[in-house]
């Protein structure tokens, strides 16, 4: 059995506002990342588990709404200290502002993260091993989070002075995001950078990296469903 006959489709069932798309787990996000699961669950994920044909299963994941909870609050104490809000001192700013302003931003990193958390307790538990295609889609969906910084267009410049990016190759997006995930401070600014990369996978970095590369081709194309074939333009 090669990798290619194994095919599972995770479908995130989310009791609250997490939005779906980018819920999804890929193969990367389990087989590259550690395998551990080490995340303190409030309530443990269920997995609903069907067996299709040889190898291939569709699995239901719950992420009880606790959770989600707890995640944002982690999210919104990051971000505090990462993001300076005019007219407070870092780490000051009150927690209704943030939503308000990062509210977006906040959603779909708790989104993503669980996701990665429950795609590795799947592995553990399981011992299957989620499979999807690397696309720009996914790159796009989780570009949402970026754009608040870096902009709808990777125009640069929104929040933090944050640099443009349309116009970088997708391989200089990918080993710039890999720095940062390392934890290196390489502008002034890094320190709102770093945690936004902290918990990227190298799929995650090669979608984003295929998306931006494209990003003012790709805005339009990609909204449209034009993309539906999930081929990633090639590097
Ligand atoms: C909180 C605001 C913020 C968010 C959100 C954010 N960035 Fe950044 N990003 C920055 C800042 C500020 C820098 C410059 C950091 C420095 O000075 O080293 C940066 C730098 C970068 C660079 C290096 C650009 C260059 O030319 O050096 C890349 C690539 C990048 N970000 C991609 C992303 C991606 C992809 C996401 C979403 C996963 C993202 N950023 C989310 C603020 C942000």
């Amino acid at each position: 059995m090669t990798d290619h006959e194994k095919d599972l489709h995770e479908d995130a069932r989310q009791d609250e506002e997490v939005s779906e798309e980018t819920a999804v787990a890929t193969a990367e996000d389990a087989a590259l990342d550690e395998m551990e699961d080490d995340y303190a669950w409030a309530e443990a994920p269920k997995f609903e588990i069907e067996h299709k044909e040889d190898c291939v299963c569709e699995v239901q994941v719950t992420i009880p709404a606790s959770n989600i909870k707890a995640m944002l609050d982690e999210v919104y104490e990051e971000v505090n200290d990462g993001v300076q809000v005019p007219g407070f001192r870092r780490g000051k700013a009150p927690r209704k502002l943030l939503e308000k302003r990062l509210g977006k931003y906040a959603r779909s990193t708790v989104a993503e993260r669980l996701a990665e958390h429950a795609s590795k307790r799947l592995v553990k538990e399981h011992n299957l091993v989620p499979i999807a295609k690397a696309d720009v889609e996914r790159g796009q969906a989780m570009y949402s989070s970026c754009a608040i910084c870096h902009g709808e267009q990777g125009e640069g410049g929104h929040l933090m002075n944050a640099p443009k990016l349309k116009g970088l190759p997708a391989s200089q997006v990918a080993s710039l995001l890999k720095v940062y995930r390392k934890g290196t401070e390489m502008g002034q600014y890094s320190y709102a950078m770093i945690p936004q990369a902290t918990h990227l996978s190298d799929a995650d970095i090669n979608n984003l990296a295929a998306y931006i590369a494209d990003i003012d081709k790709l805005r339009d194309d990609v909204s449209e469903g034009a993309g539906d074939d999930g081929d990633q333009p090639a590097m």
